[in-house]
């Protein structure tokens, strides 16, 4: 792969990979840097995408028109939607979908995008397993964790509304900006993965856990994002 694209929503998710990296040129579009460079001698591209699925899915267009990116690596936090998958492990994404499509009325499935081919969009063998080995190597105290991804544009805080999300779509997490990334990387052709660290546990104890364990657990996913370019 030649050069990759990693995204992040929030600056804290990506400026730990933007200070490492070398022969750095910033290029601006859509509101956006693009921080082009070395990450442990790869080609990469690394941004701040902001948050929810617009910005991510236009971040991601632009990774493919401009920096013909051959993989996009989506790394950040998200809320745990299962009991075992606790505040600081890891899931790699094994698919990713919308959790807020809904177009029953027309006798679509929740989550089924209307006129689309796939219910979810795949994750890349290649970039799954890279990622879950280089996650056991460089985050041994942690539990790493590969399944779905379900992303809306809604910071789920509450018990009944994880329990609705959970027991439609068996999730492992849920975001803001993983199917958007995952769909727009579909669209072109380009393989994909997305990593994220478990902040909250997205029930009535998300918005207090949350700034408490924002940092960290994005540092789990920064030192993944960088082991596992030494393997792409
Ligand atoms: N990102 C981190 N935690 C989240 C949550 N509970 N809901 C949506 N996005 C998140």
């Amino acid at each position: 792969m030649n050069r990759i694209g990693i995204i992040g929503a929030m600056e804290v998710e990506v400026e730990t990979l933007k200070e490492h990296m070398k022969d750095v040129k910033l290029v601006k579009k859509a509101s956006m840097e693009f921080c082009c460079g070395k990450l442990n001698g790869k080609e990469a591209v690394v941004v701040r995408s902001g948050i929810g699925k617009v910005n991510a899915a236009v971040c991601t267009q632009i990774l493919a028109d401009d920096f013909q990116v051959e993989a996009v690596i989506n790394t950040g936090v998200a809320g745990s939607l299962k009991a075992e998958i606790n505040i600081g492990d890891i899931v790699v994404s094994t698919d990713a979908l919308h959790h807020d499509m809904d177009a029953r009325e027309f006798g679509y499935r929740r989550g089924q995008i209307p006129q689309m081919d796939v219910f979810s969009f795949e994750a890349d063998a290649r970039l799954r397993r890279t990622a879950a080995e280089a996650c056991r190597r460089v985050n041994p105290e942690i539990q790493v964790f590969e399944g779905r991804v379900v992303s809306g544009d809604q910071f789920v805080a509450a018990k009944s509304v994880k329990e609705d999300i959970s027991a439609e779509f068996a999730g492992c997490c849920t975001e803001m900006e993983g199917a958007a990334i995952a769909q727009a990387a579909w669209l072109n052709g380009i393989p994909f993965v997305i990593l994220r660290a478990i902040s909250d546990k997205a029930d009535d104890s998300a918005s207090m856990d949350y700034p408490t364990f924002e940092r960290e657990a994005a540092q789990h996913c920064v030192r993944l994002v960088e082991e596992m370019l030494k393997s792409l």
